[in-house]
């Protein structure tokens, strides 16, 4: 009897080891996945500070714009990618973002979407030096963003 419940207590121990194991490992994989999508959005900041930036100089850089709307129209088919389940406010690391993207995933995909074309469409636009048609668009793709993250993120 002694041994046997010696033995089922090691085994409790051991099952318990496994899952804190088990949890810890899941943390550090949602700590890794939410910096590095973070770092993605900065990008995407980034780039849209640049170009805003430009458009108020003197001497708007239409290629400076082209390569930051490049960089916007290559990320942007990836963003759903960068939200696995287990990634939410539940995994207990600081995120902003909102349970809504895996409840209304469908919402989410779509309001992503929308992205990818806009930004091709300015890059277009920059490229074909039509400078009025890039301050426009510049603001089409920020309501864009705008779009997901009334949604989908914290503030
Ligand atoms: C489909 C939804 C979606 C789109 C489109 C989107 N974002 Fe976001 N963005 C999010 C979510 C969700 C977060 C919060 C991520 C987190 O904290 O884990 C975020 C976070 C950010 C952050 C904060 C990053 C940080 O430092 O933590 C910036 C900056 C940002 N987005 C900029 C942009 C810009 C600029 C665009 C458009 C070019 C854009 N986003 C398009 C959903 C979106």
């Amino acid at each position: 009897m002694i041994r046997a419940s010696r033995k089922s207590l090691t085994l409790m121990a051991l099952a318990a080891g496994l899952c804190l194991a088990g949890g810890a490992v899941a943390a550090v994989n949602a700590k890794a996945v939410i910096e590095a999508r973070e770092a993605n959005f900065k990008t995407f900041g980034k780039s849209m500070k640049t170009m805003n930036d430009n458009l108020k100089s003197d001497s708007p850089d239409l290629a400076v714009i082209a390569s930051n709307a490049a960089t916007i129209r290559g990320l942007a088919p990836k963003v759903t990618t960068w939200f696995p389940k287990g990634t939410g406010p539940e995994s207990g690391v600081k995120t902003e973002a909102r349970a809504e993207i895996w409840t209304d995933g469908a919402g989410f995909a779509a309001a992503a979407r929308r992205l990818e074309p806009e930004a091709a469409k300015l890059e277009a636009l920059a490229r074909a030096g039509d400078l009025a048609g890039v301050r426009a668009q510049v603001r089409v793709v920020g309501g864009t963003c705008k779009g997901c993250h009334d949604k989908f993120k914290a503030d």
